[in-house]
Order: C-alpha cells, then structure tokens, then sequence
C-alpha cells in the first residue's frame, strides 16, 4: 500500500508531537523484530492504520488511531533479554504494560487505551477489540510484524 507525500504529511501532523516526546523515544533503544526498532514499527503500524483507514473508507477517529498505533508497544524494555526471566511471555503481557506507560506519560484517553490494550488479540483472548479503530490497529500490527519477521528472516539467510 502507498503512502503519498500528502498521507505521509497528514500522519505527521497527527503524530509529530508524539514522536517527538523523549519517553516515546526511548523506543528507539529497544529492537522489536530484526534490526527494526520498536519506535520504527510503531510508526509503521500508525501509517499503515492511516491507510487501511483511507483505502477501505473506515472513518475512523484518526487522533485516536493515530496516537493508539503509536503508543501500542510502548512498553519500553527488551523483550528479547530473558536472563532474569522478567520478559518471558512478553506476547500476553506487553500491551497492559505499554498502556500504562501511556497514562503515566501521556494524555491518552479511554479510546486510545482500548487500541494498545487490545491490540495483542486473538493471543490476548479475552480482549476483542472493541472499536473500529482498536480493530485497524490490531490489524495492521499483525501486517507490519509478519512482514519485518519475513524480511529479518530473508536477511539471515547465507
Ligand atoms: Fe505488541
Ligand atoms: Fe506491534
């Protein structure tokens, strides 16, 4: 999917202060899948939120998803040191914590909540998404990950 000179403009607008917070940035220290950080997939996940929002006519609440794509790995620590066994099931626990990040740090309300605490469903399978834009997130997310674990993958190979 594209993302044109204007979508990438209007996803800025939305998400530019957030970027530019310096607790939001401390994802950039963490790695998420490959040589991907968690800052660089959450960014990517929000851009592609904002264009299967557009090209499938979801008029969703772009602030919310915007913001909610952003945030929804928010969990600052790596995932991948399990020394102290503090990280194991990251998959199940990951967006609890990103969410309170995000009330800790952010001025997020009860929509932008439910899009990073649902976020990790069907593993999570007690929380369904339950707006539209907690479902584009959810999504995307899966989207944006597969897609960073197959390329990291390709480039492993001799
Ligand atoms: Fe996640
Ligand atoms: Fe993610």
């Amino acid at each position: 999917m594209k993302c044109s000179i204007s979508d990438y403009k209007a996803v800025q607008d939305l998400i530019g202060d957030i970027k530019d917070n310096k607790n939001v940035r401390r994802m950039k220290d963490f790695i998420q899948h490959g040589r991907i950080s968690t800052f660089k997939h959450c960014e990517r996940v929000a851009f592609l939120s904002y264009l299967l929002n557009k090209r499938f006519n979801l008029h969703a609440d772009l602030p919310v998803l915007l913001t909610g794509a952003m945030l929804h790995d928010f969990y600052l620590y790596d995932w991948h040191d399990s020394s102290d066994g503090t990280h194991r099931l990251h998959g199940y626990f990951h967006a609890s914590k990103a969410m309170n990040n995000a009330r800790k740090y952010m001025d997020i309300d009860k929509l932008v909540e439910q899009v990073i605490y649902s976020h990790m469903w069907p593993l999570n399978i007690t929380r369904v998404p339950k707006t539209k834009e907690a479902w584009i997130v959810c999504m995307a997310d899966k989207i944006v990950s597969l897609k960073e674990t197959l390329t990291e993958r390709k480039h492993k190979k001799p």
